[in-house]
């Protein structure tokens, strides 16, 4: 049982603070992602549970048992990077059973445990080449092999997929993903792509500027996300925002558009639309006037400005739309699909 427990973790380089005290249990088996844009702390969160990196306080532990001092070797994990590490001299096999070699395991056992994760990755035919006959989406399963054959407590995933191109990723992505399932190892996947976060992760924790905004399941994030930072964050194309003043049973948009209230809350708001929750509706009360049209095929997207404003939205219709710049789309939107924030702490407004 490798369940992880994260308890007010602090990490500062010199002066700068850069995570500030992550909380987090991720259960035995559970496959979590760190998510968030580039330079929010997610390397560092997870070079700390590795023991790459010392943690200035509070404390990691693995299975119950405080890992703060223990060296990497000692944890029982395996990390897999972006860059692959993998050494260019060796062939995969060797690359594979490297790892064993140091832990002095027998031949027979390591040639066994490697031979297997080649059969789970399907690379048992490239087992006597090197890597730079392999193509990137082939490496990368070996630096997959690596870690499995390690048969480790933990798997650590930073950016895996990164240098792959996007159609090899999607694939790639599912494979992990069946291939975590299959095993049943606790795993931690970093990366700052929010679409892969979502189709990997069993729960999300979603880091800006070394803060914790939310962790929670995709569909939590999706249906009630904590933060205009999670709600902006979390599906494609971006939520709209617009400022809003709740008064008596109207929300005033700042367009002048006016929507029924959706809780008890009065004063001033942040209203948050998806995109594809806008229905189109003649008689709705917001008016997109459009002036860019993406035809994706499955749906189409309506890029304007709202009600004669120059506040820019955007609509995701199913299907394709036929229609000319300049022209005035309207839409209603279901009140349990609105989202209201705090203009000033930026943090959801409940009922
Ligand atoms: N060794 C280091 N020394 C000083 N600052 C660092 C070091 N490593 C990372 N940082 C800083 O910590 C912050 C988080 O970095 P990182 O964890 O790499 O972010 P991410 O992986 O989310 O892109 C950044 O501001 C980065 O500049
Ligand atoms: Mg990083």
């Amino acid at each position: 049982m490798a369940e992880i427990k994260l308890t007010d973790l602090t990490k500062s380089y010199g002066p700068t603070e850069v995570l500030h005290h992550v909380e987090g249990e991720i259960k035995d088996g559970e496959f979590i992602v760190i998510v968030g844009p580039s330079g929010c702390g997610k390397s560092t969160l997870l070079r700390m549970v590795a023991g790459l990196e010392t943690v200035t306080s509070g404390e990691i532990a693995i299975a119950g048992r405080r890992v703060n001092e223990l060296e990497p070797s000692a944890r029982d994990i395996a990390m897999v990077f972006q860059n692959y590490a993998l050494y260019p001299h060796m062939s995969v096999r060797e690359n594979m059973a490297y790892g064993l070699k140091i832990r002095k395991l027998s031949k027979a056992e390591i040639n066994k445990r490697v031979e297997e994760a080649a059969d789970i990755l399907e690379i048992r035919q490239y087992l006597d080449r090197k890597p730079r006959q392999l193509s990137g989406g082939q490496r990368q399963r070996v630096a997959m092999g690596r870690a499995i054959v390690r048969d480790p407590q933990v798997f650590l995933f930073d950016e895996p997929l990164s240098n792959l191109d996007a159609k090899l990723r999607v694939q790639m992505r599912l494979e992990i993903r069946k291939l975590q399932q299959r095993l049943g190892v606790t795993s931690i996947y970093v990366t700052h792509d929010q679409v892969e976060a979502m189709t990997l992760g069993d729960r999300l924790m979603v880091l800006n500027g070394g803060y914790v905004e939310q962790f929670g399941t995709p569909i939590e994030l999706y249906d009630r996300p904590a933060s205009v930072f999670v709600a902006g964050f979390i599906g494609s194309p971006a939520m709209n925002f617009i400022p809003a003043m709740v008064e008596g049973d109207t929300m005033v948009l700042s367009t002048q558009a006016k929507l029924p209230a959706i809780s008890s809350y009065r004063g001033a708001a942040l209203l948050g639309i998806r995109p594809e929750h806008l229905t189109p509706d003649e008689n709705g009360p917001i008016a997109i006037d459009v002036d860019m049209v993406e035809q994706l095929g499955a749906n189409t997207l309506l890029h304007g400005k709202l009600n004669g404003s120059d506040h820019e939205m955007v609509a995701s219709v199913p299907g394709h739309v036929s229609t000319e710049t300049g022209a005035q789309h309207r839409f209603s939107v279901a009140s349990e699909l609105l989202h209201l924030f705090d203009p000033a702490t930026e943090k959801r407004l409940e009922a």
